[in-house]
């Protein structure tokens, strides 16, 4: 993005409210969350990520990205609903990884590492990503992924808690993809600032900003003076009507 096309967003209200549509796009996430955990629990099926690894282990061609995240996206589409940023969204970060030349780049909350695999496909091979997630099973699933998809030569993955993490990180980063749980953006991000991890000119690209209503963290990253802050608009992963959007920031100290 270059200069001249950032818009700065000062202190700004949501770009859209919740509306009948979020709500029931929210109404049945939720309930296809609370189905597959059911299910589960009760040992009727295995676990969606465990199901979605095998399909990965048998049909995808080694080192074939599209053959990788196509098997992902369909198994979201058709059976049932995934956390990964999704094909549409997942283009608008690969775009933003090559047009910052990232070099170092920090990823918060892996899941399968289907974004993970978007972001080493789009960097350099002098390129690397750091990532965060939490969860050791969702980190065993993403490692197995990024291995078939052959990229695990520029990946590193860290598990725990991010705002655990986070403080012990020694390179300042010039791109993070912050996708974990909502309510740790902002206090992640004023951690990154606070511990000297953003490069200047370091991109920030936040996803699900309408889908969780992340007033607080736009407010900062559009009203602070560190920041040139750019929003755009987009549906929520996998699905045809709800809105969302992501916002991507420029770190300017
Ligand atoms: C929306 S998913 C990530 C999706 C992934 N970025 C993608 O697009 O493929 C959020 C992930 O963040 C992880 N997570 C939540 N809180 C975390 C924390 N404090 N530190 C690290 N990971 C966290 C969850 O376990 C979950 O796997």
């Amino acid at each position: 993005m270059s200069r001249s096309k950032r818009k700065l967003n000062k202190k700004s209200k949501q770009p859209f409210n919740i509306n009948r549509k979020s709500l029931l796009g929210i109404l049945s996430m939720t309930f296809q969350e609370i189905m597959d955990t059911l299910l589960t629990k009760s040992k009727i099926k295995k676990p969606k990520e465990q199901e979605v690894l095998e399909l990965v282990k048998r049909k995808a061609k080694k080192g074939n990205t599209d053959s990788i995240l196509k098997i992902i996206d369909n198994y979201a589409y058709k059976k049932t609903f995934l956390m990964n940023i999704g094909d549409k969204k997942g283009l608008l970060l690969e775009e933003a990884i090559k047009d910052s030349n990232a070099i170092n780049v920090l990823e918060l909350g892996v899941y399968l590492g289907y974004s993970s695999i978007r972001i080493l496909r789009s960097l350099s091979t002098e390129g690397k990503l750091t990532s965060i997630e939490a969860n050791e099973d969702f980190a065993e699933i993403a490692k197995q992924h990024i291995e078939i998809a052959d990229l695990s030569k520029q990946h590193e993955i860290k598990i725990g808690r991010s705002n655990e993490l986070i403080p012990q990180l020694d390179s300042a980063y010039d791109f993070v993809f912050i996708d974990h749980w909502k309510d740790l953006y902002l206090s992640d991000l004023k951690l990154l600032e606070a511990s000297g991890l953003l490069k200047k000119g370091a991109w920030i690209f936040a996803d699900n900003v309408v889908l969780f209503n992340l007033e607080d963290y736009l407010d900062y990253v559009r009203t602070s003076d560190q920041f040139d802050s750019k929003f755009t608009p987009a549906l929520r992963e996998y699905s045809s009507s709800q809105p969302d959007g992501v916002e991507i920031s420029i770190y300017n100290s």
